[in-house]
């Protein structure tokens, strides 16, 4: 009989988390994830899968050693995917100190954790690296020897992750490796992300839920690719007969303002961009109304404006497919959802609505 695969996954309440472990159940994996106590319910992405024979969920911080070093040896596993991490950028100038305690020190915590435990033989690591390594960008397309010139306390935190991992592969002979991600969306993305606060935004503009949308810097460029997508490679990387790193994008590049306009259009309103910068607006071109102003609260003190990657490696040696979803494709698939979620959303509130009347004529006690 084939040995059991034990996944342990940090920060399997994100986006990408709930990916991962839906995938990993689907091959046959004993799943386990790592949680937060929080005073609110915050298991949205992952609700479904609890309660399913291999899905198992552990109390663990990645600020916190004993933790971790506990959930390690308790599960045992043969993979391990940190995901966890303070993931957004701007946040990262607010809370700088915490962003570099998980960020970078945790990821020490778990590869000191695995060798301390003598689990380094049986136990492969995959770190959740960025594309935010590139920053200030020296070259484009980045790829797997582009230099780093991190631009953000994130990236900075993220950057020594990527090195400790580097250095235990090198040091100890761990089988350790960093995927270089570009950015991944889905309809489960944090609605605080550039992309679903747009698709909400024109979610909620169509359905008469909302005026205006305020954005930052619309010229920046990304590689956006689906996050569904990007799980099946983190897993690749593990599968892979020698530790290495890994760019993982689409090879495409789009502004913020591209994205908008494909958002809009997919719920029926076509935008046309006027004026510059601070002043840019986005106008709604049957009505003439404006529907996006640049609000210099979602500037950033050093903004990341062009990243762009060259997944020709993870092609050729892992055989992934970085075109599967278009952009398109992702743009018109997290809008499609945000459409439902809140239409559904209006529901409710009538539905609160409704039971406030209700009790009120005292028709429910
Ligand atoms: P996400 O949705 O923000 O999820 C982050 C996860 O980390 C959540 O489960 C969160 O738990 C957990 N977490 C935060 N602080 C923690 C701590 N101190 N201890 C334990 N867990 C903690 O992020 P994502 O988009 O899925 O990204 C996953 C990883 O890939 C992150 O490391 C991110 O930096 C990296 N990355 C993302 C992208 C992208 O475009 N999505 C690209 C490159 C790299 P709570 O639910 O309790 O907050
Ligand atoms: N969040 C946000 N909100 N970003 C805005 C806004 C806005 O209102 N307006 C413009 N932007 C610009 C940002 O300045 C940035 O240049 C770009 O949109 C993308 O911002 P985010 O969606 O917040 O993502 P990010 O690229 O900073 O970071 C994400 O991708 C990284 C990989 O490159 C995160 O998922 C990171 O965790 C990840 O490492």
């Amino acid at each position: 009989m084939s040995k059991q695969n034990i996944a342990l996954i940090t920060g399997i309440t994100g986006q990408d988390g709930s990916y991962l472990a839906e995938l990993l159940l689907e091959k046959g994996y004993d799943v386990h994830g790592t949680i937060r106590r929080s005073s609110v319910d915050y298991r949205e992405r992952i609700a479904h899968l609890e309660g399913k024979p291999h899905f198992h969920l552990h109390y663990a911080d990645l600020g916190d050693s004993m933790s971790i070093l506990g959930v390690i040896s308790k599960v045992r596993p043969t993979e391990i995917y940190n995901l966890a991490a303070q993931s957004h950028v701007q946040v990262s100038f607010d809370s700088p100190e915490f962003t570099a305690d998980v960020d970078a020190v945790g990821v020490l915590r778990i590869l000191e954790a695995v060798r301390q435990l003598g689990l380094k033989e049986s136990c492969r690591i995959y770190q959740a690296s960025t594309s935010e390594l590139y920053g200030k960008v020296e070259e484009v397309p980045q790829n797997e020897n582009t230099p780093f010139h991190p631009y953000s306390p994130y990236a900075v935190a993220k950057q020594y992750g990527y090195w400790i991992v580097k250095e235990y592969r090198d040091a100890y002979n761990m089988y350790c490796c960093n995927g270089i991600l570009f950015n991944h969306e889905s309809e489960r993305r944090g609605e605080t992300f550039v992309t679903r606060k747009i698709t909400l935004a024109a979610a909620r503009i169509k359905q008469g839920k909302q005026k205006k949308l305020f954005l930052g810097n619309l010229g920046s460029l990304r590689d956006w690719g689906y996050a569904k997508d990007y799980v099946e490679c983190m897993w690749l990387i593990l599968q892979h007969d020698k530790p290495e790193d890994f760019v993982i994008a689409t090879g495409v590049q789009h502004s913020v303002r591209e994205f908008c306009y494909h958002a809009f259009k997919r719920v029926g309103i076509e935008l046309e961009f006027q004026g510059e910068g601070i002043s840019e607006k986005g106008i709604d071109k049957a009505t003439g109304n404006v529907l996006i102003e640049v609000s210099a609260d979602f500037y950033r003190p050093t903004d990341v404006v062009n990243l762009w990657g060259d997944p020709t490696k993870a092609k050729a040696k892992l055989g992934w497919n970085p075109n599967k979803t278009t952009f398109e494709d992702l743009v018109n698939l997290m809008v499609d959802s945000d459409m439902a979620k809140v239409a559904s959303e209006g529901a409710a509130e009538k539905v609160r609505t409704n039971l406030a009347e209700y009790l009120e004529k005292g028709i429910v006690k």
